[in-house]
């Protein structure tokens, strides 16, 4: 039987830090409304001319590096993001460029902030059915193109960034299961309402956000998914050793943590330092707590997304 292991991580953030405080000279907002009702205290943002293909070139060269990999090692390569270079080609393809893969297939995955877990649920199914060895899966995002910076109520919230990983076919686990689901029937609650084919408003679309159902939703729906997801393989609560959450809202996560029985100690939050960086948060959570020695090789690690669409999904793995 072949299996999914992650081979190795990585993750980058641009340079420039934006905190609470200053958002706070532009919008009528504090650094006490952000951190109570989300747990941000500052996120990071691309330069002007930095864009998401420039940050999951950085992840992924970190990430190939911590997996002992050569760019010709890697035939499948996937990025999760919601903000592309450009309409087409594919991030993907622009990425795999820089690194010099050619051949190998290439695409992006556009499920918001559950992007990352659609693409890595994607990439172990390749694997598992022997269509390719290594696969490179990016979450990359620059988020802050698409928010409206004159809406405190969500220009508060979002960052940029990338993160990263490397699997591979292995004999043992690997990726345990994953869960994927979507409904399309909450289009409206968290959206970017323009598109390249809907030319009644003006391109690009920002960010809107019904926030307080956002998160009741979000809340039920993955309290939902953790029963799901520890069901699948007759877990008890106590045998996750890592939560690695989307990184939205501490609330959130603290509520996801509790539905697991899991102390925030083992509780992966980057939420305060990264914002919501949609498809990139949980790779990046990840690899900071890959590298900071937090999850070690064996651990039971469980990986949660929700977002726009709604979408959302889990992945449950020993790393
Ligand atoms: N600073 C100060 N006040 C703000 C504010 C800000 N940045 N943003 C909103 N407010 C105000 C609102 O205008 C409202 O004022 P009013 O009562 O005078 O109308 C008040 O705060 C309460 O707004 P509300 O939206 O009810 O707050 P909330 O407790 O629901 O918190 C969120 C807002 C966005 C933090 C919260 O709803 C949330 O986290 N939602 C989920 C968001 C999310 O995770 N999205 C991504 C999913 S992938």
């Amino acid at each position: 039987m072949t299996y999914t292991r992650i081979l190795g991580t990585g993750g980058y953030l641009p340079d420039r830090v934006v905190t609470n405080a200053e958002l706070a000279r532009t919008v009528d907002t504090s650094d006490e409304w952000i951190v109570s009702r989300t747990g941000i205290r500052e996120r990071r943002l691309a330069g002007d001319r930095e864009t998401t293909c420039d940050l999951a070139e950085q992840a992924a060269r970190v990430a190939l590096e911590a997996a002992g990999c050569q760019a010709s090692d890697i035939d499948l390569v996937i990025v999760a993001t919601t903000t592309p270079d450009r309409v087409f080609p594919a991030t993907a393809c622009l990425l795999q460029d820089r690194l010099g893969i050619h051949g190998p297939p290439a695409f992006d995955v556009q499920a918001v902030c559950t992007g990352f877990i659609y693409a890595l649920s994607i990439a172990d199914k390749f694997i598992r059915a022997g269509s390719c060895r290594r696969a490179l899966v990016v979450g990359a995002e620059t988020m802050s193109r698409i928010v409206d910076w004159s809406d405190r109520s969500t220009c508060v919230l979002f960052g940029d960034g990338a993160g990263a990983v490397v699997v591979g076919a292995a004999d043992e686990p690997g990726i345990l299961s994953t869960h994927l689901h979507a409904d399309g029937a909450y289009k409206d609650l968290l959206t970017a309402n323009t598109g390249v084919s809907d030319v009644r408003a003006a391109w690009p679309g920002r960010i809107t956000m019904r926030g307080n159902e956002v998160f009741r939703m979000a809340v039920t729906t993955l309290d939902a998914l953790v029963g799901e997801t520890l069901a699948a393989h007759g877990l008890a609560q106590g045998d996750v050793r890592w939560l690695v959450p989307h990184q939205a809202n501490t609330r959130i996560i603290a509520a996801t943590a509790k539905r697991l029985g899991l102390p925030m100690e083992q509780v992966v939050v980057t939420v305060d330092r990264h914002g919501n960086t949609s498809g990139a948060s949980i790779p990046l959570a990840f690899d900071t707590a890959v590298r900071d020695g937090r999850i070690r090789r064996g651990d039971v690690v469980l990986m949660e997304g929700f977002g726009g669409g709604f979408t959302w999904g889990s992945v449950l793995l020993t790393f």
